[in-house]
């Protein structure tokens, strides 16, 4: 075996068992998976809705609750369909499309031999196919490339006619924009302020894939900065230092995170300046968040499709202008894969090979577990009772099936960062072990304490 067929082996099997573990311990499903699959769209299961919410709590929590300056939104999805005229979606949202004649597969043109090279000569109009092997059978009959907008068209009402076209919304931001002069009315706030928002996004990607890493339906958390035109450049640099904290701040290493400018020809429509974050995937370095620089482009866009000034006016200079906007948009989703690959970890034990998610505690989807030492029905009381004494506080789980080290293994393997273990002397000296995920070291605690000892241990990692 060659060392690249080895090092693609080991990716593949690595990305294999988090996918695996994801779906055997009820993190992520593929939606509508009796009937097949759904083409790219994925369900969040127990544990995984647990960990995408406490992804995004942390992100409210840093964009919105601890700063004064910016205020959150939460916007519908369908939208009039000006807005997708003017925010240039509808003629610029394309990806370059190519057919093999032969098997009849479809690509991105990024996405085949020499992707890079491709992209470059369909920006400069010097694409030419004919000499590329189609990827899946060979043969060099691709097509030419044709333009395929990734928004998803729907219609509103019971007429289908051009008329009541609408789009499934391709991105949060646009809400923001349209809502700048509502939001300013009713919170005054003074520039430079923002505005953040969670929701869901849709695009009709042409070669969706990599688990969640890249589907056609997915979160957004999106926050745009409006700030005086000569303020956006420092701005920017702050937002992308800022982003950055945040991504390490979930226990992602910093050597697997950073940054990435966009060159000239490769920034979308909207933006003057881009910087991606990336982060080293199993599968290599790739996008999880884009900070950009969108000028006036968005609010002067909307202004002139409807009509309608969107304007700041500063009371202490008497000035009138339209405000730039610093845009950090990511992925709920894709900071869900993220974070599970950087957890994901193996090491031999006498058992074998223990498999631990080391997730950030405030990420985990339960934070402490209570095991009874085994299913003995002099252990069970008390094991409940100690049960809903952490039940009001914590994310907890209960578990008495099976032997304790395997349940011990169960809850390293989704992350678990506490587990708490009743035990016969339990019965008489009011105690129990705490037992910690990442260095399995036990302590022995009063029940009476136990509360505060946890909270202290989350506190502590
Ligand atoms: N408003 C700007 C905007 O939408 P983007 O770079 O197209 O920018 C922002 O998207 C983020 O949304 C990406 O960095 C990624 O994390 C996430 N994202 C985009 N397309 C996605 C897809 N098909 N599946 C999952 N996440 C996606």
């Amino acid at each position: 075996m060659t060392v690249t067929a080895r090092a693609v082996k080991e990716i593949e099997g690595l990305t294999d068992k988090i996918q695996s573990l994801a779906k055997r311990r009820g993190f992520v499903f593929a939606s509508s998976e009796i009937y097949g699959g759904a083409g790219s769209t994925w369900d969040f299961g127990p544990l995984g809705v647990e960990l995408k919410n406490n992804i995004k709590r942390s992100w409210w929590r840093a964009m919105v609750q601890v700063r004064g300056d910016i205020v959150g939104l939460d916007g519908a999805i369908l939208m009039h369909p000006k807005v997708w005229e003017a925010s240039g979606h509808v003629e610029n949202f394309v990806d370059p499309l190519v057919e093999c004649r032969s098997c009849r597969h479809r690509f991105r043109i990024d996405d085949l031999p020499k992707g890079d090279a491709l992209m470059e000569a369909w920006r400069a109009n010097t694409l030419d196919v004919s000499g590329t092997a189609c990827p899946n059978c060979g043969e060099r009959k691709l097509a030419d490339p044709r333009k395929f907008n990734l928004m998803f068209k729907t219609f509103v009402g019971p007429v289908e006619d051009t008329a009541s076209v609408a789009w499934l919304r391709p991105e949060t931001a646009q809400a923001v924009y349209v809502n700048f002069d509502n939001v300013q009315q009713a919170v005054r706030r003074r520039l430079p302020f923002g505005i953040a928002q969670i929701g869901k996004a849709f695009r009709n990607e042409i070669t969706p894939g990599n688990f969640i890493f890249r589907s056609r339906e997915f979160e957004q958390m999106e926050m745009q900065y409006f700030c005086r035109p000569n303020d956006a450049p420092r701005l920017f640099e702050e937002w992308k230092e800022e982003r950055m904290r945040w991504h390490r701040s979930l226990g992602v290493p910093a050597e697997r995170l950073r940054f990435r400018e966009h060159a000239e020809d490769e920034r979308a429509h909207y933006a003057a300046r881009a910087v991606d974050i990336e982060f080293e995937f199993p599968f290599g370095w790739k996008e999880l968040e884009g900070i950009h620089d969108r000028t006036d482009f968005d609010l002067r866009r909307h202004a002139e499709f409807s009509g309608k000034k969107l304007e700041y006016f500063d009371d202490l200079t008497q000035e009138r202008f339209v405000p730039y906007i610093v845009e950090t948009a990511v992925g709920a989703d894709r900071t869900t894969y993220e974070v599970l690959c950087a957890a994901y970890d193996e090491e031999p034990d006498k058992d074998g090979i223990r498999t631990v998610l080391r997730l950030h505690p405030s990420l985990a989807p339960y934070k402490v577990a209570v095991l009874p030492l085994s299913k003995n029905e002099r252990l069970s009381p008390l094991a409940r009772e100690v049960h809903a004494s952490l039940r009001a506080g914590f994310m907890t789980v209960y578990d008495e099936t099976q032997a304790i080290g395997r349940r011990y293994r169960r809850q390293d393997e989704i992350g678990t960062p506490l587990c708490v273990t009743v035990d016969f002397d339990s019965l008489e000296d009011r105690a129990v072990t705490i037992r910690e995920r990442d260095s399995m070291a036990q302590v022995r605690v009063p029940i009476a304490e136990l509360v505060d000892r946890v909270q202290e241990r989350l506190a502590e990692v």
